[in-house]
């Protein structure tokens, strides 16, 4: 567990290096308001890219000494060994330990019916060579068979499994990713346990204040994927902001910082925590340093302007399916 006295203990340790803050979750757990992302994306031609290299290990060593505690990946995006390869590592140079570190992955579709479950986070902490994760979110509300058909498995059957899992201490925390507003009052109200966490998508087009505020009334914290959105598509049919768009540069000179920067800021200010992915080492330690400036209510409400709803992430290949979480 990270207690308290752990983190306080890692922040006199590093001296140099500023952790994120962190923020309590429902069932007591400590969780790091900012990590890294560890998904690849896609190729121009829409399939999952490739993961070829040690990039991500890389990528997660240089996050681990720039003072990132937390660390986002999922039995899809095949990164979960080099997460772990890179945890490891730093464990064995004495830079952390591992309660020091926040770690999530994510069950995938076709591990949907209730026995199947555990067996999903078993290969992912084989894969990640740990013996317990310390978030485990169900990747999606809807199940697909591993033949890419429909799997009409109930998610509260699902979430079942994944209590189980907590109490058999394989999983710190439990909760769930893409999921709407009825279906999160739909879990607690059948099994009485509400999740910790709901991943969804969080970037200046799409602010979804509305999910934020019913997480807060529950005390469920969100986690925010895809935090730069649109800001970096030269793709006119995508709505705007892009990191060259005058009022974004004009708000960043003021703080002396970068545009992604005063994105990852607003979105942390939003009570979100932000998990942006990037595997240069620059970025990663540019990404993190958002901790020394805060928005004036005047920047905050030119970046709350910019949402329309707009999803980066498009799901619509499944808009047919029962449990498909968006508006169709
Ligand atoms: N639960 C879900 O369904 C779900 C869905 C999507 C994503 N996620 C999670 O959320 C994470 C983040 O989302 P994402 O990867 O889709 O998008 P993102 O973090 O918003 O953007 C990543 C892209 O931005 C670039 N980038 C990062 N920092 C930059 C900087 N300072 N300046 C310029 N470019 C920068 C990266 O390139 P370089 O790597 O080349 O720097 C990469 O192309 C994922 O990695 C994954 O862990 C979850
Ligand atoms: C959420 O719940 C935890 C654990 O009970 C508690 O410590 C924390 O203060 C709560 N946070 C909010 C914002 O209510
Ligand atoms: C896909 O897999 C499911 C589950 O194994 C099976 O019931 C179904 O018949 C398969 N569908 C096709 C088109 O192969
Ligand atoms: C541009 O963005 C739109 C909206 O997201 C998308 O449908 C289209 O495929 C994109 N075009 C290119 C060339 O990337």
């Amino acid at each position: 567990m990270l207690s308290r006295a752990l983190v306080g203990f890692a922040l006199l340790l590093h001296v140099n290096c500023k952790l994120a803050p962190v923020v309590t979750l429902n069932d007591g757990n400590l969780m790091p308001a900012f990590g890294l992302g560890t998904w690849l994306g896609t190729t121009p031609s829409g399939s999952l890219a490739p993961v070829e290299n040690d990039e991500v290990q890389r990528a997660v060593e240089v996050a681990i000494d720039a003072g990132y505690r937390h660390i986002d990946t999922a039995a899809i995006y095949s990164t979960e060994e080099q997460v772990g390869v890179a945890v490891r590592n730093k464990i064995k140079q004495g830079v952390i330990k591992r309660e020091d570190i926040f770690i999530t992955t994510k069950l995938w579709n076709d591990h949907h019916a209730r026995e199947d479950v555990p067996k999903g986070l078993d290969s992912s902490l084989r894969k990640l060579g740990m013996e317990y994760v310390d978030l485990y979110l169900i990747h999606f509300p809807f199940g697909t068979y591993p033949n890419m058909t429909d799997d009409h498995t109930d998610y509260l059957d699902t979430w079942r499994g994944m209590i189980e899992l907590k109490e058999r201490g394989l999983t710190r925390s439990v909760g769930v990713s893409n999921f709407n507003v009825a279906m999160l009052e739909r879990l607690a109200a059948e099994t009485g346990v509400v999740p910790t966490v709901l991943q969804v998508e969080i970037s200046l087009t799409i602010q979804q204040p509305s999910l934020l505020a019913y997480c807060r009334a529950h005390n469920i914290s969100v986690v925010g994927y895809t935090p730069f959105g649109t800001l970096f598509l030269h793709n006119k049919t995508a709505p705007p902001p892009r990191v060259d768009s005058p009022e974004l540069v004009a708000i960043a000179q003021r703080h002396y910082k970068t545009v992604p920067q005063i994105v990852l800021r607003y979105v942390y200010e939003l009570g979100v925590t932000p998990i942006p992915k990037s595997v240069k080492k620059s970025r990663i330690e540019q990404n993190l340093d958002i901790f020394d400036f805060e928005l004036s209510e005047e920047e905050r409400q030119q970046l709350s302007s910019y949402d329309q709803n707009y999803r980066s992430l498009d799901l619509s290949l499944w808009k047919h399916h029962p449990y498909y979480p968006f508006e169709q």
